[in-house]
């Protein structure tokens, strides 16, 4: 099939474009390389250097499927620049979901997040939880969402939403991991830890997070859906701190920020329910330890 992935250069848009040419499809990339690297994209796929606010219909044309994954993935940037958030994100999708409406798109697939259920009380969380976000990041992907279902229903396009919970791995180079990671390289001695250490919240591996994208890609029957995709079990701060310290062979002492949640917008304790994507088959499939232990090594390599 003829597809495309904005983002293509970045952390899960790669890795998601390696295993649709390894599927065999065509396979174009639509990245401003703002965050992405041209190293990173996969050499069977065609690459267009573009800005996702810019006229892709002719881009675009003939499409199968359009994944859309390229944004401003930073919770905490969104509440000092809003409007860049904004822009990237709201603006953004928008943009692509008119390129994708001109160019006939019948199929987008969206990368949502977690945090759009801001701080949910229930446990795990279930996709018909109520929505109320805490960060700007988060209300910014509500909103591309809610335009995901008024395209779907409007112009006849599938759509569907990937609401994700912390992804991590190869080739990742945001998140609490690699903070933690860069801290250590140059202090061994103390780790700084932002919060109470008592975040606790789920983290997925890449490769778990890209056969997600792909089951709802192909198993989705409804005109829009959104789905949830997450491990089943969560983490605190302290305890990923305590393995990665023990797969580095460090032992820091740990300073706190000592703030309940680690920045503005920081949602502390998050779990998805993940059984409606599960009942289309996908099941995470990497431990916290094989996926930690396979981001360290990367991690290393790539700092040499
Ligand atoms: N990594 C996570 O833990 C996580 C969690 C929830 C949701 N998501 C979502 O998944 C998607 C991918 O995230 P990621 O972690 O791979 O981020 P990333 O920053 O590695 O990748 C984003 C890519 O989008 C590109 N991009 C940014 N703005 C652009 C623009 N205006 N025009 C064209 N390209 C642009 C960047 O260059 C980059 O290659 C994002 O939509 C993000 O919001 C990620």
């Amino acid at each position: 099939m003829k597809v495309a992935v904005t983002g293509g250069a970045g952390f899960i848009g790669s890795h998601l474009t390696d295993a649709l040419t390894s599927e065999g499809h065509d396979v174009t990339v639509v990245d401003n390389l703002s965050r992405g690297k041209i190293e990173y994209v996969n050499k069977k796929a065609k690459f267009v250097k573009k800005d996702i606010r810019n006229e892709l219909s002719t881009d675009l044309e003939n499409f199968d499927a359009v994944f859309h994954l390229a944004a401003d993935p930073d919770v905490r940037s969104s509440a000092i620049k809003p409007a860049v958030s904004y822009d990237i994100n709201v603006a953004g999708t928008f943009s692509v979901l008119e390129s994708c409406r001109k160019a006939d798109a019948k199929r987008i697939i969206f990368t949502s997040t977690s945090t759009v259920y801001g701080n949910a009380s229930v446990l795990p969380t279930p996709e018909d939880y109520p929505c109320t976000p805490i960060s700007n990041y988060g209300a910014s992907k509500l909103a591309c969402e809610a335009y995901l279902s008024s395209y779907a229903h409007s112009y006849g396009m599938k759509s569907t939403s990937l609401r994700l919970a912390n992804i991590y791995g190869e080739r990742s180079n945001h998140g609490v991991m690699v903070d933690f990671y860069n801290k250590l390289k140059a202090n061994p001695e103390e780790l700084e830890i932002l919060g109470d250490g008592k975040q606790d919240k789920s983290y997925l591996h890449v490769s778990d997070c890209v056969s997600a994208i792909l089951t709802a890609w192909k198993k989705q029957n409804p005109v829009y859906d959104a789905f949830n995709v997450g491990s089943k079990d969560k983490m605190t701060v302290d305890n990923l701190a305590k393995s990665l310290c023990k797969e580095l062979g460090k032992s820091p002492e740990f300073q706190y920020t000592n703030t309940k949640s680690g920045w503005v917008g920081d949602v502390p304790l998050m779990l998805l329910d993940i059984k409606k994507l599960e009942k289309l088959g996908w099941k995470p499939q990497v431990s916290m330890q094989d996926g930690l232990r396979r981001y360290l090594d990367w991690l290393k390599k790539s700092a040499k």
